[in-house]
């Protein structure tokens, strides 16, 4: 996507792959600021402090994170110790294990001296392979918000609620419940897009109201709470998330609170859909709620917040009393009963075993 006219990803290769460029996501939306990072370590630092976050995104640095490695110590314990750091930094979203998983079966029968170069070839093709899924996925999701917007009357503002940051910046390059979002506005559809804040890290508010406003999107940042009064009123016409992990009977695993968005959507009949990935579906579990381990982030991140004084300089205030504790799970499951469909690069689908088998046989 274009910031202030330049191309960027989220991740690319520096130096032929010995190093790699991010964009450090915990300085937006206050500044851009990129940085390289030269070890396998730094790269499972920049997924662990959120540096990089969106489950796309997290596996395509991991990817990198092995080439890295390779780099050093091509060896297969050089190998098995990237996989077991990398596994390691966050657990819900499957597409870090996916990607691990891809790199180890393509470098494993490989001799050390030709794992260094295979590695680098293999992570840019698996971020290369991340802006095609994207980019079909929005595509096909641009063809739902046509026809929602068709049967609305085709006047009017199309209003799209969207939960967390599932833009060009959770994925290398689109983003998955933002692309069909980018696509509809490029298309001339006039869209507005109410955009969660997402408490406690803030993905709406500082980094999908970012995104929205560098490419001229129309949207209204609004606190979690509000999605269910604004559907109560008629001002919704869709919902689009993305997920971190799906489940083969179509359970959805995303950020905290976007249960409560698919229940308001049920009640209101607001059509709520997810936006995912083939390499976001995890074939091992069927029953999302009991199975999907949730992340537990600190306390820290609940009971204060991190913000842009009226001087300017960056600072946390502390909003709880002294004393409180906090809870902090990252993420939430919304069965597939509550989801109208399933946007993936292959085509829509319903939220089912038999769709998401229909699809990907
Ligand atoms: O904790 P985060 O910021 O990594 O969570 C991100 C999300 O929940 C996204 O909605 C999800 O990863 C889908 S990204 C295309």
């Amino acid at each position: 996507m274009r910031v202030n006219g330049t191309a960027w990803r989220t991740i690319w290769p520096e130096d032929d792959g010995r190093a790699v460029g991010i964009i450090d996501q915990t300085r937006l939306p206050h500044a851009f600021e990129t940085l390289r990072l030269t070890s396998m370590e730094a790269a499972a630092h920049a997924i662990s402090a959120m540096l990089v976050r969106g489950a796309p995104l997290i596996g395509a640095t991991a990817a990198w994170g092995v080439a890295l490695a390779m780099a050093e110590d091509a060896s297969d314990t050089g190998l098995e110790r990237a996989y077991a750091v990398l596994v390691a930094t966050r657990p819900t979203a499957i597409n870090l294990r996916w990607a691990l998983d891809t790199m180890k079966a393509r470098l494993a029968p490989l001799s050390p001296a030709e794992r260094p170069a295979a590695a680098r070839a293999h992570a840019a093709a698996i971020c290369d392979e991340d802006v095609a899924l994207n980019e079909a996925i929005g595509s096909n999701g641009l063809e739902v918000i046509r026809s929602l917007y068709a049967t609305k009357g085709g006047t009017g503002t199309f209003n799209i609620l969207t939960h967390c940051n599932a833009g060009w910046l959770a994925t290398v390059d689109w983003g998955t419940a933002l692309a069909p979002i980018y696509k509809a506005h490029d298309a001339g559809l006039p869209i507005h897009v109410w955009v969660d804040e997402t408490r406690p890290r803030n993905q709406g508010a500082s980094l999908t109201a970012w995104e929205l406003n560098s490419h001229g999107v129309p949207h209204t940042v609004i606190v979690d709470n509000a999605g269910g009064h604004y559907m109560q009123h008629g001002q919704v016409d869709m919902v689009i998330v993305g997920t971190d992990r799906t489940t083969a009977q179509g359970d959805v695993c995303n950020k905290i609170g976007t249960y409560l968005k698919a229940l308001a959507a049920h009640d209101n009949n607001v059509p709520f859909y997810v936006a995912l990935p083939g390499p976001t579906i995890d074939w091992t579990v069927n029953d999302g709620v009991k199975e999907i381990p949730i992340e537990e982030r600190s306390q820290a991140e609940v009971t204060r917040l991190w913000g842009r004084t009226e001087d300017g300089a960056l600072t946390w205030v502390t909003v709880t009393p002294k004393g409180s504790p906090a809870a902090n799970p990252a993420f939430d499951v919304t069965p597939a009963r509550l989801i109208t469909g399933l946007i993936t690069e292959r085509g829509v689908c319903p939220a089912s075993a038999e769709g998401l088998r229909g699809l990907y046989a």
